[in-house]
């Protein structure tokens, strides 16, 4: 049965490029960025108000609708600069949309042991990529890795899909050029499943450090300047195991 909708597409070909056999898998991720490619802003029900306003503000501006402009005219605070949506998830892999509104950085940070496709459904944005010398820096301990920067890349949604592997460009932060973005992330497996001998897959910030040893990318706490606020997914229903279900 073909699935209802983009969203679904973009899943079950993802299920099947990172758990089907071995044999094929870079023909089968092709076929996953080829679909991915064609993934809009509509396809996920995005909000385009998003773009400039937190979800705070929407709700102020629903409120102001409802109730006149003295509740909007309260509203005096500094703006989140990102809102997460999460579109799915289950054991296997997450996928999920970023707003970021304009000027708005999603760190640098990690994605342990995992693959990780980024499309464009708005605006533009520049990622800078590196590669660590150390596989292991997901370990809790590791506190600085040697890395590489790699060329930054420019994204609009006019351009393929962008793939980080658990080898290379592993490392990446994410921000606006010229205006508000929103992007489309497919994690594989997700954040906090266990990887093999490391444990659970947990995300980390860093910062860049020049050194005597070169570049160095240290581990963070925090980032300053760096918060989201949530909004529900508003897209098509996804069911990606109801025939199975059904079957049984
Ligand atoms: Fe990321």
């Amino acid at each position: 049965m073909q699935p209802s909708n983009k969203v679904e597409r973009v899943l079950r070909q993802a299920m099947d490029t990172f758990y089907g056999p071995a044999d094929g898998f870079q023909d089968r991720l092709t076929a996953l960025t080829t679909v991915l490619n064609g993934l809009v802003a509509s396809d996920v029900g995005l909000d385009a108000r998003l773009l400039h306003s937190d979800m705070y503000q929407l709700d102020a501006e629903d409120a102001e609708n409802f109730a006149g402009p003295s509740v909007a005219a309260a509203v005096r605070r500094r703006q989140t600069p990102v809102t997460y949506i999460n579109v799915y998830e289950d054991r296997l892999m997450a996928a999920s949309v970023f707003v970021l509104r304009d000027r708005a950085r999603i760190p640098l940070h990690d994605h342990p042991h995992m693959h990780g496709l980024m499309k464009v459904l708005a605006g533009r944005i520049r990622v800078q990529s590196f590669n660590t010398q150390q596989l292991d820096c997901n370990r809790t301990r590791v506190t600085h890795v040697g890395a590489e920067k790699l060329a930054p890349v420019i994204m609009g949604p006019d351009d393929y899909t962008n793939v980080l592997r658990p080898q290379h460009g592993n490392i990446h932060q994410v921000e606006t050029v010229d205006g508000p973005a929103a992007i489309f992330d497919l994690l594989v497996p997700p954040y906090d499943t266990c990887a093999p001998e490391t444990g659970p897959r947990r995300c980390r910030f860093f910062k860049e450090m020049h050194t005597s040893k070169g570049l160095q990318l240290t581990v963070v706490s925090q980032h300053k300047g760096y918060w989201n606020d949530v909004a529900p997914y508003k897209g098509p229903s996804i069911s990606l195991y109801s025939n199975q279900q059904n079957a049984i």
